[in-house]
């Protein structure tokens, strides 16, 4: 396994892999990687002939007063990871060639990015868009690989990839949890031993509202019980929680047949910001 910080570098190789006609796929990652990261980069192994995992904290995702500068990194523990599970090369550039003095240009969604994380974190799906649409232009992947966890990151990514006709498949992996139901998440370290007791009372909300759900309970209601499940764990301050259309992530329409609901939540416990959610089938 190589590890490129150039980006320069990961493009030539890229592009030469290209040439010879192999299919590369792209895990993007910001580092100190679990079991919901590894879960990716297996799925990918599967697919590609050349599989990448970018490890970079992208400055531009993170608002003025959130985690960027404490944000966990681990590189020696990411790099034996992505080792033990076939990755070919770590792309792990750093932020002044990312974003060389004087970059101008930014790649916006509008719709999809405007409720939930993107009406809570200003900027935030400006910043993923820009860097996994670099990330796409350094590796060349055929695939790319995210997470559900972030179910509104992947759709947004996706629309991104259909609006500007880039020539990559996005693959969605479901969401890897510890055993008590609490998401993997980076940001788990930040939990201190009695708040990581009480996180896994997210999942089991979002679980008690598609339970409702699926009893025909109108969404309305279940979003208030929802948020009042949440509001009761201790130390917990609830940033949102929603019930959308899994597709547009708008309010649910009455009138819908077919697709899905999506339940989603972002809750802060202690110094933590956990976002979880959960599919559920109109009916
Ligand atoms: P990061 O939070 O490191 O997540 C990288 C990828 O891992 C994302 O696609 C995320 O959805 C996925 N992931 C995280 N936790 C997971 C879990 N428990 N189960 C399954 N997949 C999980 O998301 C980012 O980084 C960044 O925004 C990035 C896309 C790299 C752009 O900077």
């Amino acid at each position: 396994m190589r590890i490129v910080r150039s980006p320069r570098a990961m493009q030539r190789l890229s592009l030469q892999w290209k040439r010879e006609g192999k299919v590369t796929a792209l895990v993007p990652t910001m580092g100190a990687l679990h079991a919901g990261h590894r879960a990716l980069l297996r799925a990918a192994r599967r697919r590609a002939d050349k599989v990448v995992a970018s490890l970079f904290v992208n400055p531009a995702q993170f608002g003025p007063s959130e985690d960027l500068a404490k944000y966990p990194r681990s590189f020696a523990a990411d790099c034996a990871l992505c080792r033990a599970e076939g990755a070919d090369v770590v792309f792990a550039p750093d932020a002044a060639q990312m974003y060389p003095p004087g970059s101008s240009t930014w790649v916006i969604e509008e719709a999809l990015s405007k409720p939930l994380c993107g009406a809570q974190r200003p900027g935030h799906f400006r910043g993923v868009c820009t860097v996994v649409a670099k990330l796409f232009m350094l590796c060349q992947p055929a695939l790319a690989f995210f997470g559900m966890k972030d179910a509104q990151q992947a759709l947004v990514i996706a629309r991104m990839v259909r609006d500007l006709n880039m020539p990559v498949r996005i693959v969605a992996c479901p969401t890897v949890r510890e055993r008590d139901g609490l998401a993997l998440s980076s940001r788990n370290a930040y939990l201190g031993a009695a708040e990581r007791r009480h996180a896994p009372l997210i999942r089991e909300a979002i679980a008690g509202a598609a339970r409702r759900l699926g009893r025909g309970e109108g969404a309305a209601q279940v979003q208030r019980r929802l948020h009042a499940a949440l509001a009761m764990i201790p130390g917990a301050r609830v940033d949102y929680a929603a019930i959308v259309d899994a597709d547009t992530l708008s309010p649910p329409s009455p009138r819908r047949t077919g697709g899905a609901l999506l339940i989603a939540v972002a809750v802060f416990l202690g110094a933590a910001r956990l976002i979880d959610n959960e599919r559920v089938a109109y009916r």
